[in-house]
């Protein structure tokens, strides 16, 4: 039995990967260890909270006693690095706890993996792994910046992150891949495009313009709307990190990405649409500062090697989700009773 450690399991992606791998690989142990900021939920995971398979530890990742002890306690095989501050908005507003969770977060989970997994104890530097280990760091294509009209992100594209997150989650890869190439630690860094799907916290574009339409609110689009993004369904970034986590080369980085470049507005609009409101509704705001413009995934790598590729259809999975949110209220109503509406009606104000 192989006993993963997923930080971060109560957040959007994480809960919808520890329910995508107990499902395919039931003969798994998954370990959830979060600290339940506004953006954790364990509802999110009430359907398999009885799985004797599965157990949830509440620890912050900055917590290097903690950590050991969770590796020590359940023999940790493998790490997925989800736990992460991970809204741009508010890394603009208080950058310093994103340097905090997701620089040096990481770095604790690395060392504390490091000397757990390595074979011999006793030596310092000793770069021979135990049989099977992984860290697997859950990166964004935001670390690359922004592209303009034409072009896609490879691999090999330079890192350029414009706000304090995607800074944040670039210095985390950079921490990983120095890890891997000073201490030899077994890693793979995948970078993927923007989620959608059921459980994502409603300040994120997709639920946060559900919400507004079922409450009959303005919908806030920043700048002229045209940003354009690479939209993927959740579980096809699970079904690629799976690849990833069995399948991918030790030390490599793995883009991951949908095809499917949208502009906000244009999903603001199939929104308006789906349920049935008017465009008047769209209220255009003051631009996100340092807003990047364009993210386009290139694919390449991931598909050839591991032969992974992305199985939704936009259509359907967009119509799938608005569906998940409207018939999911008690989730809503549970997590809308946090700190999001009062930080979501000051950034309104202020952009008017
Ligand atoms: N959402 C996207 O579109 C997207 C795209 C690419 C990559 N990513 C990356 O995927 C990961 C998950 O994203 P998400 O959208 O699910 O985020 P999320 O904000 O929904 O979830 C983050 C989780 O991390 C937990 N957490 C935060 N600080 C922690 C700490 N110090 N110790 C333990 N747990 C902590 C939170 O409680 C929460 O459950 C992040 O690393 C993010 O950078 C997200």
């Amino acid at each position: 039995m192989k006993t993963l450690l997923v930080t971060g399991g109560a957040g959007f992606i994480g809960s919808n990967f520890i329910k995508y791998i107990l499902n395919k690989y039931p003969d798994y142990k998954v370990v959830n260890y979060d600290i339940l900021t506004y953006a954790g939920n364990i509802m999110n995971l009430q359907d398999i909270e009885s799985f004797d398979n599965y157990v949830f530890v509440k620890g912050d990742i900055r917590n290097r006693e903690a950590v050991n002890q969770v590796f020590k306690s359940f023999d940790v095989d493998m790490v997925i690095n989800f736990a992460a501050e991970s809204h741009v908005d508010r890394s603009i507003e208080d950058p310093e706890i994103f340097l905090k969770t997701n620089v040096l977060g990481t770095q604790v989970l690395l060392d504390i993996a490091k000397e757990y997994w390595k074979s011999n104890k006793n030596d310092k530097y000793c770069k021979e792994f135990k049989e099977g280990v992984k860290f697997l760091q859950v990166s964004t294509d935001e670390v690359y910046g922004s592209l303009g009209e034409t072009g896609f992100f490879k691999e090999t594209t330079p890192l350029m992150p414009n706000s304090p997150y995607s800074a944040s989650k670039a210095s985390a890869d950079m921490i990983v891949r120095a890890y891997h190439e000073t201490f030899g630690i077994p890693v793979n860094i995948t970078r993927c495009s923007n989620n959608y799907g059921p459980y994502q916290f409603p300040e994120k574009l997709i639920p946060l313009m559900i919400i507004n339409c079922i409450d009959g609110k303005d919908l806030p689009v920043y700048g002229d709307g045209m940003q354009i993004r690479d939209w993927l369904h959740v579980s096809d970034h699970c079904s690629a990190i799976d690849a990833v986590l069995h399948d991918g080369k030790i030390g490599e980085v793995y883009n991951v990405g949908g095809n499917n470049e949208k502009a906000n507005v244009e999903i603001v609009k199939k929104i308006l649409n789906y349920t049935g409101k008017s465009e008047d509704l769209i209220k255009y705001v003051k631009d996100r500062l340092g807003h990047d413009r364009r993210y386009a995934i290139d694919n390449t790598k991931i598909s050839r090697e591991l032969g992974w590729n992305p199985l939704y259809v936009f259509e359907d999975g967009i119509e799938e989700t608005i569906q998940w949110y409207l018939s999911n209220s008690e989730w809503l109503l549970n997590v809308l009773s946090g700190d999001y509406v009062k930080y979501y009606e000051k950034m309104y104000d202020e952009s008017m």
